[in-house]
């Protein structure tokens, strides 16, 4: 399984997921400005490895803010690795973790160096909580799975994505350790190819079966009976089970339901946000023009073609079987199922 993300004396270390499969490149970020760029760029993505990488970002600024002006620079540390990315709220979640340390440090007298020090275990922490969370969820959703189905995925929600293991990845992977042979089905996921590139790559470096499709053949092929069950990661899960996921997810739900086929989501507990009562007031990003009109670097589309790119949509409760969590699997009416796991 693949180093995601790394915490090393040299700065924080994270394989480049811009130019995977075709490069292995390592990245090291050696400040917090360099961590921000990182998750902007989409060297790291995925919603709790983003998670990871913002706890990294505030402990590496915290190393170099100076004393004179700590608070005020570990506020600006915090809102510009905030001002990233604005879906995942697992980013959110992270910072405000890392914020919450440092208050209750200052709470009990601790000095500066102890605040850095604790803020550097607390991100490490982070990383190595993540990986143990996904293979619980993996260990809940893996039952839920026929035995030899074929699984369709949407976007990586797998190793790459997280802190290791993955979400949805981790369920399949959970399955195939639990001796269930499930095979895998990756849509391509336009624009950014994270089925293609890194879905794929990630499974055949462990060697589970992986056929890939465009985007365009999930319906064709579902309607032939060749999908047991679809489950896909999120990036915000609101109170009401409404679920933003990459960009595509919606249409993938709605041909499933209408072809008998069970939805799946892999989320860990701080990829909800029960603040939200529905998935309408979750921000969807808007990304660059450029990742629709050119692949690979070359255009498919004239010069000054109008393009949209939401690199998210949100699924509406009504279209997901089941929410798979570290803590259990919720159901309907996920109001109150989601609640509950919440607070268990
Ligand atoms: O734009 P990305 O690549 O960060 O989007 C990632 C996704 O939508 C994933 O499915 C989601 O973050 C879950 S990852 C475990």
């Amino acid at each position: 399984m693949v180093n995601t993300i790394e915490w090393t004396p040299e700065g924080v270390v994270m394989i480049d997921q811009r130019v995977l499969p075709g490069e292995e490149t390592f990245i090291t970020c050696k400040n917090y400005e360099e961590v921000a760029d990182a998750i902007r760029t989409m060297v790291i993505r995925g919603a709790p490895a983003i998670g990871c990488a913002a706890a990294m970002g505030v402990a590496i600024g915290a190393l170099q803010a100076s004393d004179e002006n700590f608070d005020a620079e570990m506020e600006t540390i915090c809102s510009t690795l905030a001002g990233t990315r604005p879906t995942a709220v697992n980013l959110f979640w992270a910072i405000d973790r890392m914020q919450r340390l440092i208050a209750a440090k200052k709470a009990e007298g601790a000095s500066l160096s102890e605040i850095r020090e604790a803020l550097t275990a607390e991100a490490e922490q982070v990383l190595a909580e993540d990986i143990e969370i996904n293979k619980a969820m993996g260990r809940h959703g893996a039952t839920l799975l026929p035995q030899g189905a074929t699984v369709m995925t949407h976007c990586n929600a797998g190793a790459l994505a997280t802190g290791g293991y993955g979400t949805a990845l981790g369920v399949i992977r959970a399955a195939v350790e639990s001796g269930n042979p499930v095979a895998v089905l990756a849509n391509e996921t336009r624009p950014f190819l994270q089925g293609a590139r890194l879905t794929v790559w990630e499974l055949q470096q462990d060697e589970i079966p992986v056929t890939l499709l465009t985007d365009n053949m999930a319906g064709h092929v579902m309607k032939a009976g060749k999908v047991g069950a679809v489950v896909v990661g999120a990036d915000r899960i609101a109170a009401n089970g409404d679920v933003a996921n990459k960009i595509g997810t919606y249409s993938v739900a709605v041909l499933a339901k209408e072809n008998g086929v069970p939805f799946y989501v892999a989320a860990p507990i701080s990829t909800l946000d029960l603040t939200l009562e529905s998935g309408d007031l979750i921000p969807i990003e808007e990304r660059a023009a450029d990742e629709v009109t050119h692949l690979a670097g070359k255009a498919v589309a004239p010069v000054g073609t109008t393009v949209m790119n939401p690199a998210f949509d949100v699924t509406p409760n009504r279209y997901v079987t089941a929410i798979i969590t570290e803590k259990g699997v919720a159901r309907p009416p996920f109001v109150e199922s989601l609640k509950a796991l919440a607070k268990s």
